[in-house]
C-alpha cells in the first residue's frame, strides 16, 4: 500500500513547471511508482508479444510487471489465452519458468490442475460442495490484433477498437499477422519508466549518442523529430519539402501516407506517421539496401518508415521489409525492461533471405546506447543536488508526454 497521501501528490503535481523536467520524487519514489503502475501501465492496452512466439498448442510465456504475472498460452483451435498466474486454491504462482510448453497447468503447491482454457481439470480431496466451475483461473483481458498480442489488466478496460482505430491503417499496412519473430531481446534498464520514456521522446541526444541512428535518419528529420507536420521538434522547411515530395510519389503508388497525433487531451497518448528514410534508403540498414523480402501491403519498396505509438509503452517502427517493436515494461521504481521484437515476413529464411545482424544492427546498438545514457541520467537524478532542468526546442515531445502524464495522473487522484 502506498503511504503518500493523495492530497500531497496533487499538490506535487500542481507544483511542476511547464518546460522543465519533473521533480525527483516522480523518478524515484516507490509510492508514486505504485500509483503510476495502477494508473497507467495496468490500465492501458499493451502489446506484449507476437503470436509467433507461441506457435504450438501449449506454448506459453509469462508477462510480468510489479506483482502481476500473466500466463499467455496457445490453446486448441489456435486460440490464445491470458490467465493470471495465481492459483485459485491458496494463491501460488502456477508457472514459474518464463516460457515453455504445457498441455495442463499444474500448480506446484498442492497440484490443482487447470486446462489451457483456464478451467479446473482436477482438485484433489475437496469437499462435496466444491464446484469446479467457480474456480477457474482469472482471465486477463486479451486481444490479438494483426498478429500482435495485447493485454489490459484493468477491471474496466477501454474499448479495444476505439483504442486502436486512429493508428490501425498504419499498422495494417505492414501485415504483421503474416510475420514471424526474427529476434527478441530484453534490455533491462536501471531507470524509472518515465525517465526511460523521456529519453525515447526526444532526439536532442541522438547526435552525441547515436551515430548509427544518425546514419539512417538524416539530420533534418532528427531536427523535426516526431514528424515535420506535427511540429513537436524544430520546424525544418527542407524536411517538410522532402516529405511533401515523397508523399506525392508514394500516394501515386497507392501506399498510405500521413500522420496522426492526439489533437486534444485524451486518456490515450497515441501517434502514427509515415516518413521517408534518409538519402533514398530502402531500409533501416547500414548501407540502406533492403534487409529482407518485402512484407505488408506494399506494391513496391517506397523507402518509407512507419512509426506507431499505440500508447507510451509501445513503439512499432516499421520499414518495408522488417519491423522493430518496442515494449517498455516498468519493473520497479528505478527499473524498466525495454523489450525489442524484430519481425520479418513469415516465409523469410535467415541466412538466405535476410542477415540477422544487418537487420538488428541499428536498434540493437541504439538501445544499448540508450540504456547507458538513461542509467547515467537516473544516477544523477538520485543525487540530492538534482533539480528539474529546462528543456530545449528539440524536447517538445518530452514536454508533451510529461504534460499528458501529469494531467492524466491528476484526473485519477
Ligand atoms: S496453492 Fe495451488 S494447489 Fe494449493
Ligand atoms: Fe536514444
Amino acid at each position: 500500500m502506498t503511504t503518500i497521501s493523495l492530497d500531497k501528490l496533487k499538490e506535487l503535481v500542481e507544483l511542476q513547471r511547464p518546460g522543465y523536467t519533473l521533480d525527483q520524487q516522480f523518478y524515484t519514489d516507490p509510492d508514486i511508482f505504485e500509483i503510476d503502475l495502477n494508473t497507467f501501465f495496468l490500465n492501458h492496452w499493451i502489446f506484449i508479444g507476437h503470436i509467433s512466439r507461441i506457435p504450438n498448442i501449449g506454448d506459453y510465456f509469462l508477462f510480468e510487471t510489479g506483482n502481476e504475472s500473466v500466463i499467455v498460452i496457445r490453446g486448441t483451435n489456435n486460440q490464445i489465452y491470458a490467465h493470471h498466474n495465481v492459483c485459485r486454491h491458496r494463491g501460488s504462482r502456477i508457472c514459474v519458468e518464463n516460457n515453455g510448453n504445457k498441455k495442463v497447468l499444474v500448480c506446484p503447491y498442492h497440484a490443482w490442475s487447470y486446462n489451457i482454457d483456464g478451467s479446473i481439470k482436477s482438485a484433489r480431496l475437496m469437499p462435496e460442495n466444491f464446484n469446479k466451475d467457480e474456480w477457474g483461473l482469472h482471465k486477463c483481458n486479451l486481444r490479438v490484433y494483426e498478429g500482435l498480442i495485447f493485454i489490459n489488466f484493468s477491471d474496466h478496460p477501454d474499448d479495444f477498437n476505439e483504442f486502436i482505430k486512429p493508428t490501425s491503417l498504419f499498422i495494417e499496412l505492414h501485415d504483421l499477422s503474416n510475420a514471424k519473430i526474427a529476434h527478441r531481446e530484453v534490455y533491462p534498464t536501471y531507470g524509472n519508466w518515465k525517465l526511460t520514456l523521456d529519453n525515447f521522446h526526444e532526439c536532442y541526444h541522438c547526435q552525441p549518442s547515436h551515430p548509427e541512428y544518425c546514419q539512417v535518419h538524416d539530420a533534418e528529420y532528427i531536427l523535426s523529430f516526431g514528424g515535420g507536420s506535427q511540429s513537436s521538434g524544430v520546424e525544418s522547411k527542407s524536411f517538410n519539402k522532402r516529405l511533401e515530395d515523397w508523399n506525392n510519389k508514394v500516394q501515386s503508388l497507392g501506399h498510405l501516407t500521413g500522420v496522426y497525433y492526439e489533437k486534444e487531451f485524451s486518456q490515450y497518448s497515441r501517434s502514427a506517421e509515415r516518413t521517408p528514410l534518409s538519402g533514398g534508403r530502402l531500409s533501416e540498414t547500414k548501407d540502406g539496401k533492403p534487409a529482407a523480402p518485402l512484407m505488408g501491403k506494399f506494391k513496391e519498396r517506397d523507402g518509407g518508415y512507419t512509426s506507431v505509438g499505440p500508447s507510451p509503452f509501445n513503439s512499432l517502427l516499421m520499414c518495408n521489409d522488417f519491423a522493430t517493436l518496442f515494449t517498455f515494461i516498468p519493473k520497479g521504481p528505478i527499473e524498466t525492461d525495454v523489450e525489442l521484437t524484430w519481425l520479418v515476413h513469415k516465409d523469410a529464411v535467415e541466412g538466405k533471405d535476410y542477415d540477422l545482424q544487418n537487420m538488428v544492427w541499428m536498434w540493437d546498438k541504439t538501445t544499448i546506447a540508450d540504456k547507458k545514457i538513461i542509467e547515467d541520467n537516473q544516477k544523477g537524478v538520485l543525487s540530492k543536488k538534482y533539480k528539474p532542468g529546462p528543456l530545449s526546442k528539440m524536447e517538445k515531445s518530452l514536454d508533451s508526454f510529461k504534460t499528458w502524464y501529469l494531467r492524466r495522473l491528476l484526473l485519477s487522484i
